[in-house]
């Protein structure tokens, strides 16, 4: 071991456009949100076992004696889990004396990521830890395995945005993409307070395509086509065109059944309020929703989500990048 003690940070993240469709292969884009975050500190414990601490997570702390990398793997809990698959890729097989704390300001199932970042920091800061750091495509790689034994059918792109902080185009089976950004963006995220574990609605949308496929696929081939279109208007840095683009996507979202009343009042809020375009981000069925503004609209459209509903709002830039 070469440390003593190791933190590692994630950001959330929102997806801009195509989620849903994103799982049947087609494009997705997605940001980082560096408002909120994921935290992982990793210090050679005094005792001889592995503790686990979440202090955010009303769990209680979790102290295993002799614990191995491959019964951690097979954890029923996934933060075990996520200690497990790294130590195994590090090809430490006996688990040595760990303190490990996870701290995070993201909120869960609201399709801000809080999954992702739990997994990234652990494994960036476990690995940092060992002295071996894993580069981000591996770090992605690993989470990615966590949320395929959590969240059934994950498409890859909360793992990949985590990972790689940036913003990202995203297709399944292909190298991710670095998004370009011609101009900066400022988003509102308003969150409507509900739930929604993603494996829920993406569970529905599931069932909806196999009774309608044609049906399904029309709306995944339109979003599809938006995301596309989106990643244009963005390297254009044209705010226009992203903000229609956000709202025909959403009214796709409605189609496929994974809008709410809560979501689609906040949608119009954002909208009546002066923004450019607004959508629901993410599983849907509650979660949050994003809305493209002015920078001087910001501050009344996060008031009116606020008047409309919503428990919490954040105002936050996606900054331009360099060419
Ligand atoms: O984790 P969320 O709520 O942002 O949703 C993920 C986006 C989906 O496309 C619905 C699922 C996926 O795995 O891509």
């Amino acid at each position: 071991m070469t440390a003593t003690g190791v933190t590692a940070s994630a950001p959330g993240k929102i997806i801009l456009f195509g989620e849903h469709a994103v799982v049947y292969g087609h494009p997705a884009l997605a940001v980082p949100v560096s408002q909120v975050q994921a935290h992982c500190r990793v210090e050679a414990a005094s005792g001889s076992g592995l503790i686990l601490q979440t202090p955010d997570l009303d769990e209680a702390d979790i102290h295993i004696e002799n614990a191995e990398a491959a019964a951690l793997r097979q954890a029923e809990n996934p933060l075990l889990t996520v200690l497990g698959l790294t130590l195994t890729e590090l090809g430490q097989m006996q688990v040595p004396p760990l303190q490990v704390m996870v701290r995070s300001s993201i909120p869960i199932a609201r399709g801000l990521g809080s999954g992702a970042a739990i997994s990234t920091v652990m494994v960036r800061a476990l690995a940092e830890f060992l002295g071996r750091p894993l580069p981000p495509a591996r770090v992605s790689a690993l989470v990615f395995e966590v949320e395929k034994r959590y969240h059934g059918t994950p498409s890859g792109i909360d793992n990949t945005v985590v990972a790689f902080a940036e913003p990202v185009f995203f297709q399944r089976g292909r190298p991710v993409e670095r998004l370009q950004v011609g101009a900066d963006l400022t988003l509102v995220i308003g969150d409507t307070g509900i739930v929604s574990p993603t494996y829920k609605a993406v569970g529905a949308v599931r069932a909806g395509w196999q009774a309608d496929s044609a049906g399904y696929e029309a709306h995944f081939a339109a979003m599809a086509a938006l995301a596309e279109q989106a990643r244009q208007a963005l390297e254009d840095g044209n705010r226009m065109a992203i903000g229609r683009a956000m709202t025909a996507n959403h009214q796709h979202l409605q189609a496929i059944g994974v809008s709410n009343v809560a979501l689609d009042t906040l949608v119009q809020a954002a909208e009546a309020a002066g923004a450019l375009g607004a959508k629901l981000s993410g599983a849907g069925w509650g979660g949050n929703m994003i809305a493209l503004v002015q920078p001087a609209a910001a501050e009344k459209v996060a008031a009116a989500l606020r008047a409309a509903g919503a428990e919490n709002t954040i105002i936050t830039t996606i900054a331009a990048t360099a060419a």
